[in-house]
Formats: C-alpha cells, sequence, structure tokens
C-alpha cells in the first residue's frame, strides 16, 4: 500500500499543474493490477508476449550473460512467468524482488519459494524513483550484482528519470555488474496505437480506475462518465501518452479542494516511452553500462538488453 497522505499530495499536487497529470504509478491498486493482467493478455498488447517469448527462447542464453550463482535485484514483484524462466536458469545465490505493492510481494514471494525450495528471497517494498536501500543485503566477494527490470517499465519514467535510474543502477551493481533490462521498441504508430487502444476496452477501463480510486481512497467526487480514455502516439517524443479527457466544462471535488475542467481538457496519465537500440544504448551509456548483448525479435517489436557496468 502507498501511503494515504504521499498519494492525496501526488493527487493535489498534479491536478494543480497548470498541464494536469497524475503519476502513473497509483493505477496499481487491487483492480487497477487487475485490469494490468488482463492488458497484458490482450491480443493487440504486443510486449508482454514478445518479451516472454524473448525469455523463453533465448534462456541459457540470458543465464550465460548475467552469471549463475549471481545476486539478482527485480524491479518488480517478481509474479511474472519470464522471472520464473529467469530464475530456473540462472540459479541466482540471492534474489531481491522490490515493489512498491506489499500485498504483490508477499503473495509472489510465497509462491516463489514454494516453486523455488533452493531460492533465498529478500522481498523489499519499494519504489524504483528512490534511491534503493539494502540494509541486510550487501554484495559478497566475487559474486556478481544484476539488477533485472523487464516490462518496459523504463518507459513511465522521462529522460532525466530513466537516466537517474540507470545510474542509481550502476552504483548498485558496482563493478563487474550487470543489468538486464526490457526496453519496448519504436514502432509503427498503428501498432502502438492498438496496443493502448484495445477492442474491449481493458485499457480505458485502468486509466478510469485511476479516478474510481482517488473517489474512494480520497473522498472525491469525479463523475466518470464525464471523462473519457484518450491514448495516442506522440512521434516527436517518441512515446505514448495517456489522458483522460473531460466530456464537460466542470468542477471535481477532493477532500476540501475543488478543481476545474474546461470541456477538452485532459489529465494527463501516462507516458510509454519507445527507444531505438541505439537509443536505449546512448541512454545506458550516459550511465556508466555498456550494451553488451542484445535479444530482439525479428519484427523488432521488443528488445531486452543485457548492459555492463563500464
Ligand atoms: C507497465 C508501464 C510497461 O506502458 O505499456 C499498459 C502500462 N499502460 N497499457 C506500458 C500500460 C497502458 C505499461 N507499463
Amino acid at each position: 500500500m502507498v501511503p494515504a497522505d504521499s498519494f492525496r499530495e501526488d493527487v493535489i499536487a498534479g491536478l494543480s499543474q497548470p498541464h494536469k497529470a497524475l503519476p502513473p504509478k497509483y493505477f496499481y491498486d487491487a483492480e487497477g493490477s487487475r485490469l494490468f493482467e488482463r492488458i497484458c493478455r490482450l491480443p493487440e498488447y504486443y510486449p508482454t508476449r514478445a518479451e516472454l517469448a524473448l525469455t523463453r527462447a533465448h534462456c541459457a542464453d540470458i543465464a550465460r550473460f548475467a552469471g549463475r550463482g549471481c545476486e539478482l535485484i527485480e524491479y518488480g514483484s517478481g509474479a511474472s512467468l519470464k522471472t520464473r524462466l529467469l530464475l530456473r536458469a540462472l540459479r541466482p545465490s540471492v534474489y531481491v524482488p522490490v515493489d512498491i505493492s506489499q500485498a504483490a510481494l508477499a503473495g509472489a514471494a510465497q509462491r516463489l519459494s514454494r516453486e523455488f525450495s533452493w531460492l533465498h528471497i529478500f522481498a523489499v517494498v519499494g519504489d524504483f524513483s528512490q534511491p534503493l536501500r539494502l540494509p541486510v543485503f550487501r554484495a559478497r566477494d566475487g559474486r556478481r550484482r544484476v539488477v533485472y527490470f523487464p516490462g518496459s517499465t523504463i518507459g513511465n519514467l522521462d529522460i532525466e528519470e530513466a537516466q537517474a535510474f540507470l545510474s542509481m543502477s550502476r552504483a548498485q551493481v558496482g563493478t563487474g555488474g550487470a543489468m538486464l533490462i526490457g526496453v519496448d521498441l519504436k514502432k509503427d504508430a498503428t501498432l502502438l496505437h492498438a496496443a493502448y487502444n484495445d477492442a474491449k476496452g481493458v485499457t480505458a477501463r485502468f486509466n478510469l480506475n485511476l479516478l474510481r480510486r482517488i473517489n474512494r481512497e480520497l473522498d472525491a467526487d469525479f463523475d466518470l462518465r464525464r471523462f473519457r480514455h484518450y491514448a495516442y502516439y506522440n512521434a516527436s517524443l517518441g512515446r505514448v501518452e495517456m489522458h483522460l479527457v473531460s466530456l464537460a466544462r466542470q468542477a471535481v471535488r477532493i477532500g476540501r479542494h475543488r478543481f476545474a475542467f474546461e470541456r477538452g481538457e485532459t489529465i494527463h496519465t501516462e507516458n510509454s516511452c519507445k527507444y531505438s537500440v541505439e537509443e536505449f544504448r546512448a541512454l545506458a551509456a550516459q550511465a556508466g553500462f555498456r550494451g553488451a548483448k542484445l535479444w530482439q525479435d525479428r519484427q523488432g517489436l521488443f528488445a531486452l538488453h543485457g548492459l555492463v557496468a563500464a
């Protein structure tokens, strides 16, 4: 659970800006997490399947790159099938899943410890935008440390934040360390548009659920019928943007605060940045990583980068 106070502060601050915006990390309450899992199974949403296929096809090679017996830190709860494939092939000496959801972590850790009885798990509740501290856990001599960041979650960060995250990871893995990171590729706008505007409207519900959550947790009165999901590929910035469009001129109350909306005004709820291989390698290089390995599908949908501390 995210502390309610920081949720409130972030929402008030986000809606007080000239261009209203909300942080995408708040999508993932129980209902939002369920909807996201449905998104991952949608025919239009290619990234999950593409990354899983890459992980499955190149498992042995990926494990060789990361180094069997390494210390593996994953940003994400570790509930995914691709993580389990990786754990089986890699047999890390320690596995540290880091996630903002205590519930997701606890559930995943329990399932993983049943499936992998040999695995040492140190689950850490945390937010990858903050420098992570791992008090109980220090890199042992000779053991390689590897940060695993799948799912193209890095796409949620803007360039500066992505840079900061990669630099933090570089410091975390130290000399000789590595990173394994899934990054969604730039591609045809039609495919991107379909992936974020699915026919069943699951992504729309996922987006609107953020308002439902604000209503429930922050005593607000958003009328969900008066906002509409809007997602498009902003080609000049290389990112899919998700917004909620106000369908009327209206006022919304959140606790003691009131927010006015023009008809057509939007709340920017998410960026999903797309990187070519070269763009991402340049970004990683600035954080002190060298692009050592690359796993990619033939259609150019998704990239899994193996980076080593330069
Ligand atoms: C979890 C951030 C990678 O950006 O594609 C899916 C979230 N948003 N559909 C993405 C998301 C709308 C997803 N990430």
